[in-house]
């Protein structure tokens, strides 16, 4: 690799922070959270789970973009390994007051959060504390729904939501200057001397490698056919965090501008495979609206800010929420190897629970959606909580009538087999049929043969059979209503 680096650097406490793993001893896939514990100055930051579902370790990372604004961002410390930050602001909660002397400045969010009894435990207080900042440095007047979305990742036991909501109203109507609106351009100075470049790293028996181009990971995989690819991490920081597996060669895509675009064009949009969820929610902008309804129910705002649409699809989980979508969609997978590009549907790259078409040589290298045409789609999610949760079912529907008949339909659903699937039978069932409740109900008793499920921790086989019937069913009055307006 040419131009490569094995120390990462990115700047805490306003000033450049320079990591030599194997000279300091350190593992590549130490996380930020264990990082900034293992700091005197920096227990604020708390585990509450270690896999991304409480929020309790959020940070925030600002980095550059390619126009050199600085952009702020919370995400779960859990589940990022130290190298990911290289080239990045990290922004920890020590760091949001200011000390004049003996006096101690809060920030506007920590303010508000006093004033208004926000401020509970010492366990989730600081990580609301920075999911808040987040969105004071992104939004000026945020609306109530702007504000649950940014604090969905934040879980408190006691209750006391309602207050905390209000404090994260109040501080944003103070519009998003701070400290540092004022230390900005100094930070962007910094940031520009550690720009990323490419990293190699070998320590306490792993390998990390960054790359910056898609070329390098290719030699990269020749030489390290085993290694595990991350993205945004969210995924595979559990093997580590959860099963205490050792990762001993990571091969890290999140610094590959060839991955990170997204284009829409006149029959299509194309999103590369490293594009976080919630860029993607940001660049389609209501476009595309049943996937931005199903961003909406994603994870939380901190794992989005992580997570990749390429991650999802990899995983090929059987709960995954935008496998059964991109179905419905009828999207089209490119995947690239040093060779070689291959463009395959959907359906083509899930192979089996848990296992697709890639080949060890290679990457995914983007998602298109054709944009619907006269075709409905939607998709639906049942799960426990409304947010930050695993789907029990899930689905994603296609359909389009002529002349009242069904001329196109997919019905794919998550979480009732070993992959997400389509109910073949039942679709050809109401192919060229009329789209009626008779036909639907008589739809509804081929698809209840249609899946095997599961029963396990989420729900009982039963129930999953009566929630996907019931999905169909209300797709149908929902399409009827959509029909008869139009
Ligand atoms: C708290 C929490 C909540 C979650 N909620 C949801 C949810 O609501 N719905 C849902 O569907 N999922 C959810 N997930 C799962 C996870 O966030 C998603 O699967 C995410 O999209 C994975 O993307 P990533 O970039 O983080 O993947 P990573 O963890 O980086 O990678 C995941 C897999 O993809 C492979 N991979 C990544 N990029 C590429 C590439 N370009 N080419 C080839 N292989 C690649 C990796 O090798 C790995 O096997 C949740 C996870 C957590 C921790
Ligand atoms: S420790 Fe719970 S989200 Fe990270
Ligand atoms: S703030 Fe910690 S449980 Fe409510």
């Amino acid at each position: 690799m040419s131009s490569t680096q094995h120390i990462i650097q990115f700047i805490l406490d306003d000033k450049i922070v320079t990591i030599d793993f194997e000279k300091q001893g350190i593992s590549p896939t130490l996380t930020v959270l264990n990082y900034l514990r293992s700091l005197p100055s920096h227990k604020g930051v708390k585990e509450g789970c270690a896999e991304g579902d409480c929020g309790a370790c959020t940070v925030v990372v600002a980095e550059l973009d390619q126009t050199e604004k600085l952009h702020y961002k919370a995400v779960n410390s859990c589940l990022v390994f130290l190298p990911m930050i290289h080239g990045n602001q990290l922004i920890a909660v020590e760091n949001l007051a200011i000390k004049k002397g003996n006096e101690i400045q809060l920030h506007p969010v920590q303010q508000a959060m006093v004033d208004l009894n926000g401020s509970q435990c010492g366990y989730c207080t600081p990580g609301i504390i920075m999911a808040m900042f987040a969105l004071y440095k992104n939004q000026k007047t945020p609306s109530r729904k702007i504000i649950e979305d940014a604090l969905t990742g934040n879980l408190c036991r006691c209750t006391g939501y309602q207050p905390i909501l209000n404090a994260a109203q109040i501080a944003c109507k103070n519009g998003n200057h701070d400290r540092f609106t004022k230390k900005e351009k100094e930070t962007i100075s910094l940031l520009k001397k550690i720009r990323k470049r490419s990293i190699a790293i070998t320590a306490l028996n792993q390998k990390y490698f960054q790359p910056k181009t898609i070329h390098e990971v290719f030699e990269l995989l020749e030489n390290h056919p085993n290694a595990t690819i991350i993205n945004g991490s969210t995924d595979t920081a559990l093997k580590q965090t959860k099963k205490f597996e050792l990762l001993e060669v990571i091969i890290d895509l999140s610094a590959i501008d060839e991955l990170n675009f997204y284009q829409e064009k006149e029959n299509e949009f194309l999103i590369g495979s490293g594009l976080s969820l919630e860029n993607i929610k940001s660049n389609l902008n209501g476009a595309l609206l049943a996937f931005t309804e199903m961003l909406n129910v994603f994870a939380s705002k901190q794992i989005r800010n992580l997570a990749t649409l390429g991650g999802n699809i990899a995983t090929a989980s059987p709960i995954s929420d935008t496998i059964p979508l991109l179905m419905a969609y009828k999207a089209k997978i490119k995947l690239r190897s040093k060779t070689r590009e291959r463009n395959i549907s959907i359906e083509d790259f899930i192979r089996g629970y848990r296992k697709t078409n890639l080949q060890k040589n290679e990457i995914i290298h983007s998602i298109c959606i054709p944009k619907p045409n006269k075709q409905i789609v939607r998709f639906y999610k049942i799960s426990k909580r409304k947010d930050l949760d695993i789907s029990t079912v899930s689905a994603g529907f296609r359909l389009e009538l002529s002349d009242d008949k069904v001329s196109d339909i997919c019905l794919a659903y998550g979480g009732m087999a070993e992959i997400p699937k389509q109910a073949k039978s039942t679709e050809k069932f109401l192919i060229h049929k009329e789209w009626s409740l008779t036909n639907i109900k008589k739809a509804a008793d081929i698809l209840k043969e249609e899946f095997m499920p599961i029963s396990d921790a989420r729900s009982g086989a039963e129930f999953r059979k009566i929630a996907a019937k019931n999905l169909l069913i209300k797709f149908y009055e929902e399409t009827k209503l959509q029909y008869a307006s139009a």
